[in-house]
Parts: C-alpha cells; structure tokens; sequence
C-alpha cells in the first residue's frame, strides 16, 4: 500500500520536475543557439535554422529522432526510432510534445512508421514508401497504389493543402484497398499495402499527424519549442 503511494508520488513529481529542467535546458540550448546563429545559418546544419519549421520537426529536434541517412533503409529506421529511442523516452515518462502535435498526432506518427506484423497497435506501413524528411519516396520510385494498374509517384506529405477531411478520405482508401490487397481481390497493388492493418480509430490520428508537418512562421518556432510538455503514455499500457 505504502509503496503504491510512494510509485502514484513519484510519478506525479517526475513530470512536473522533468517538464522543469526541460525548460531550463532549452533556455541553455536557445542562448547558445543564438551565438553560434551565425555559423549555423552558413551551414544549415541545426534544425532551429532550417527551414523545416513544423510542429512535427519540434517534435523530432525535443526527443532527439534521427534524420534518416542516405541510403539507409525506411523500414530499419522506423524500427530504430520507434523501438529504442521513443520506447525508451517512454518508459521513462520523456516524451515531450508541443502545441500542434499532440497526444493523437504522436499515436498517428507511431502508426505511420510501424510495419512489422504482431501488433495490437494500428500498423500504417506508411514510412514504406513516404520517407523522412519529406514523406515522399527518396529514390523517386513509383508505386501502383490503385486499380488502375498504374505506378505513379508518392507525392510529399509536408506542408500539405489537403484538408483534415481529405486526408481522412484518403486514409480510408487505403485502408479499403489494402483489405482488398490482402483478401487477392487487388493483385496489382504494391506487396506493402499488404503489411497495413488499421481501424477507423487510427485515422485521425495519422490525418493529424500529416497536418503537424505544415510549417509555421519562422519566427514562432521558437515559443513552439517552449511550449513543449511532457506526455505519459503509461496509461496506454495498463
Ligand atoms: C506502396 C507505397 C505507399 C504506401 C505504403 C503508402 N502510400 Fe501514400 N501514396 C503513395 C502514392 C504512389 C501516392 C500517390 C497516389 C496518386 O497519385 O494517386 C500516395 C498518396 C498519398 C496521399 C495523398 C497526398 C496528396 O496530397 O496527394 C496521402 C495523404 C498518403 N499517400 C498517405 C499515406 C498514408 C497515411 C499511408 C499509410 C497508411 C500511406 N500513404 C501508405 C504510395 C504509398
């Protein structure tokens, strides 16, 4: 009993305290930041001076998820991200989340990248073909996504003009398509669509997420990154 009231103290005091100290970091990062402003902006080389401005890159700079490098493999990527770095910022009540990509919008991204089989959790299969950092295909492959038989390119989802209803529309689609794929009533489509296996309960997440890579205004980025909280995620699991 006891020890269950010291577990329930603790976890109440990690967020607040992390939350804190997560503040005072970015504070130390920013000032630093903006002394080496200069340099950075020659070499484009830090995320706070890049043009990529969107909830979603906040997202990635504050928990640390790695750029896919060229030529490494989208699906050994997803792995690697989902699996050791957000699973571990999980377990210990770490992840940090900012206005524009929030809780639904995190459960959306997880389903886009995971693809391997045995999960309770939606499995999008999405990063397949749609990779980091734009979400289209690297190579500039195409792929036949439809019954017209014909391969056509995978278009960027960053800074999207579709709508949230689109987006879900399209969502949908695929999902029916997929079913289809897997039932051998779409023979065609491209073998990945197989992999994805969703519900209706995943599409606004993955819609949201889509939507958090629309860009802000340079100059808010910042406040974005301030704004960040953390998200505990242990409720999913119990
Ligand atoms: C086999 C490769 C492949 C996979 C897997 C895939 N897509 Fe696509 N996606 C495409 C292609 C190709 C198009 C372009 C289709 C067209 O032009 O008709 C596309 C189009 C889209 C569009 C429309 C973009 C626009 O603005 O026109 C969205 C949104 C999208 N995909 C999201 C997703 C999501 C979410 C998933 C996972 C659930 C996913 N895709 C899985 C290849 C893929």
């Amino acid at each position: 009993m006891t020890k269950q009231i010291e577990h329930n103290q603790l976890r109440k005091a990690i967020p607040q305290s992390i939350r804190w100290l997560t503040a005072m970091c970015m504070m130390v990062t920013l000032s630093a930041c903006a002394q080496e402003g200069k340099v950075e902006s020659e070499l484009k080389i830090h995320r706070l001076e890049s043009e990529s401005t969107s909830p979603y890159d906040a997202f990635a700079y504050l928990n640390r998820v790695p750029d896919l490098n060229e030529g490494e493999d989208p699906r050994s990527y997803a792995g690697t991200v989902l699996l050791s770095r957000l699973a571990n910022e999980e377990g210990r009540i770490l992840i940090k989340i900012v206005d524009g990509f929030d809780r639904s919008a995190y459960y959306g991204y997880k389903s886009f990248m995971r693809y391997w089989p045995e999960e309770k959790l939606g499995i999008g299969a999405c990063v397949t073909c749609h990779h980091p950092p734009n979400f289209a295909d690297a190579g500039d492959k195409k792929y036949i996504v439809d019954s017209s038989g014909k391969a056509k390119a995978v278009p960027e989802l960053r800074n999207t003009k579709r709508s949230k209803k689109e987006l879900k529309a399209i969502i949908r689609k695929k999902i029916e398509l997929a079913e289809m794929a897997r039932a051998g009533k779409a023979d065609n489509i491209d073998e990945s669509y197989k992999l994805m296996k969703l519900s209706e309960s995943d599409v606004d997440g993955i819609a949201n997420f889509i939507r958090s890579m629309i860009s802000t205004p340079k100059e808010g980025y910042r406040d974005l990154i301030l704004s960040a909280t953390i998200l505990d995620t242990t409720d999913v699991y119990n």
